[in-house]
Parts: structure tokens; sequence; C-alpha cells
């Protein structure tokens, strides 16, 4: 059973791996990783999104268009462009948005039956 905190670590894990991929410069390693980073980022965004609907977040529309910002952000980029600096830009937008976007509506509080 994951919570979407559990989901926010190991979305941590998720960036140390482009990271580390990055800094190798494999580009069949950082591809792997993108995808992977891309797939799970999406899945968790989709476990968010049916959880607010289903309690009725106020905010739903403003924190839905933050997570689809983000994904077009994260699609646009091709495995060859990717740098450290686009990782850190990507990991600072995620630290503001757990304590300031996903916290308010109890993230925290929510198990999901849901599985990478
Ligand atoms: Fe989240
Ligand atoms: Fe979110």
């Amino acid at each position: 059973m994951w919570t979407f905190d559990s989901q926010h670590k190991y979305l941590v894990e998720l960036f140390k791996d482009l990271s580390i991929q990055v800094s190798s410069s494999e580009i069949i390693g950082v591809k792997v990783a993108l995808r992977r980073f891309r797939s799970f980022v999406t899945d968790h965004f989709s476990a968010e999104e049916h959880y607010m609907r289903q309690m009725d977040y106020k905010f739903y529309d403003a924190h839905k268009a933050q997570h689809d910002r983000f994904l077009q952000d994260i699609s646009a980029i091709e495995p060859e462009e990717l740098s450290g600096e686009i990782i850190a830009t990507w990991a600072a937008w995620w630290l503001c948005h757990i304590p300031f976007s996903d916290r308010p509506y109890g993230s925290n509080l929510k198990s999901v039956n849901w599985s990478n």
C-alpha cells in the first residue's frame, strides 16, 4: 500500500537516479531513468487528482494546473537535453509543491491502493 508521502519519498530516489545517469553521460541510462520518472510522476498526479475530486477539494483546478504545467515541462525535454541544472529546477518545484500544495489537502493522511 502506497501513501502519497511514500510516493513523494520514492520520487526523491528517482531524482537521484536521474542525476546519477546524467552525470555518467550514458544516454541509454538517462532515457530509462527519464521514462521511469515521467511514468511515476504521471501516475502520482493521477492518484492525487482522483483523491481530490473524491473529496471535492475546492482548490482542485489550481492544483491540477500546477500538475499539468510540470508534466508539460518534463515531457518537453529530450534525454539528450537533460542536465543537472534542469533536474535541480524540477527538484526545486517539488520542494515547493509538496509542502505548499499537497499538504493542505492532507496528502500525508491518504493511503492509496496503487503500485508502480
Ligand atoms: Fe504529490
Ligand atoms: Fe500535487
